[in-house]
This record gives C-alpha cells, sequence and structure tokens, in this order.
C-alpha cells in the first residue's frame, strides 16, 4: 500500500498535525508492513512557483499547444508533483487551521497540482476526477474549538474542512474521513492531541 502523507504545519516536532499523522502511519506500519510513506511536506519540498511561467505553460498545456523550454521545464515539475499524488493507494493530510481556513502553502501545492488533465478531467459539462484512490484521511486541528462565538454560528467558521474534503473528493479520493481535533493551543491541548492521537490510532484499524 503507498500512502502519499501530505504535511502542512511547519512546526515539525511541535505539531499537533504531524503528532497525530505520526500515529495513525505508526499503526498502520505495525499492521500493514508493506505500506510505503511518501511524505510530501509543503514547506520543505522545493514547490515552485505558480509564477507567470508556470501559468502559462498550464494554459498551454491544458489547451495541447506547444511550451517554450522554460514553460516545459516548469510543467514538467508540477507533472513531477502530480504523479505522486497518481502513484498513492492512500491519501493522508494533515491540516492545522490558519485564519479558519488552512496555511498558504498547501494552497500552493493545490494550486500547483490541480489541473484539468492532471488531477481532474472535463469532458463536456462533466467534470471528474483524474485520479482513483479508494481511501483519505484528512487530520483537522484547530487551536480552539467554535461552538457561537461573537453572535456568529459555528459554521461560519469553518472554511478548512469544505474546502480540503471538497478537493480531495474532485481529484478522485472516493472516500474522505475525517478527524477533527480541536483545543491544541488552549489549556486543553495536552488531553486534546492525546485524545487526536488515540482516535487516529483506532482510524489506521481499519484504513
Ligand atoms: C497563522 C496561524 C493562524 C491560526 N488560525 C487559527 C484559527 O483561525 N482558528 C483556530 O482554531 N486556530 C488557529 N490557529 C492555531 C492552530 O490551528 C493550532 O495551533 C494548530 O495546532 C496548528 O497545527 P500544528 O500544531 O499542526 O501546527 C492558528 C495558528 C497559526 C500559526
Amino acid at each position: 500500500m503507498r500512502v502519499l502523507n501530505i504535511v502542512s504545519s511547519p512546526r515539525g516536532d511541535g505539531s499537533a498535525s504531524v503528532a497525530i499523522a505520526d500515529a495513525f502511519l505508526e499503526r498502520l506500519r505495525e499492521r500493514h508492513p508493506d505500506v510505503e510513506v511518501d511524505v510530501l511536506d509543503v514547506w520543505h519540498e522545493d514547490l515552485p512557483e505558480f509564477d507567470l511561467v508556470a501559468s502559462t505553460a498550464k494554459y498551454k498545456a491544458t489547451r495541447g499547444r506547444e511550451l517554450d523550454e522554460a514553460e516545459a521545464a516548469a510543467w514538467g515539475a508540477i507533472e513531477r508533483l502530480a504523479a505522486r499524488f497518481a502513484a498513492a493507494d492512500r491519501i493522508v493530510i494533515g491540516v492545522p487551521m490558519w485564519n479558519w481556513a488552512y496555511p498558504y502553502k498547501l494552497k500552493q501545492l493545490i494550486d500547483l497540482v490541480t489541473h484539468r488533465g492532471l488531477l481532474f478531467t472535463v469532458e463536456g459539462d462533466t467534470i471528474g476526477p483524474a485520479l482513483d484512490v479508494p481511501l483519505g484521511l484528512a487530520l483537522l486541528v484547530r487551536g480552539q474549538a467554535y461552538p457561537e462565538w461573537g453572535g456568529r454560528p459555528p459554521e461560519q467558521f469553518d472554511h478548512q474542512s469544505s474546502y480540503i474534503e471538497f478537493w480531495l473528493r474532485l481529484i478522485g479520493v472516493r472516500e474522505v474521513r475525517t478527524l477533527v481535533v480541536e483545543h491544541t493551543w488552549d489549556d486543553l491541548a495536552g488531553p486534546a492531541i492525546e485524545w487526536g492521537r488515540a482516535q487516529a490510532r483506532a482510524m489506521a484499524d481499519r484504513f
């Protein structure tokens, strides 16, 4: 089983999402000794900018037009990243909530790889997945909890799960499981992270 583990916290050993993902992967390895994990850490990976050259390459490549040398190099780097998704049997993604959403470096990765013909398809007016990944896991970590806050209902604060789950499904993760762990930066952090690790281990038993 090949697992693509996307890491999107920059906090290394201090990261709740990494600690929870590691507990999950450790248990998964115990249960499936053949498991291979490809760690795609958006903060350590040399992610190219999606700049003029890369965006020109996208517009040309997705329309079947010829790329110049610089564009071909930029598109090649994008294709190599997308190939790591295509090689995965499972996707496990750890996502800290940043400003009610997710870290911008994760969005850079998403913008780099998510193109028509690479991670999704468009035929007529039908949009479909380009991947066929049976199962994925989104580990969503939040510093605090969101009951009604400042007169706003809880759902107004969550722009994390909706987008991450939508994106995973759109590119072809057939079943997306989610673990939300809150209170990772307040007084409840210790027990909250331990709870998350235990939940993650239990989820690995059924992955
Ligand atoms: C830039 C930044 C923005 C954050 N924004 C939020 C937020 O909107 N809501 C929240 O509950 N926690 C927020 N947090 C707290 C993190 O979600 C929390 O510390 C979490 O544990 C981070 O994940 P990590 O430990 O894997 O890095 C923010 C943290 C940072 C660094």
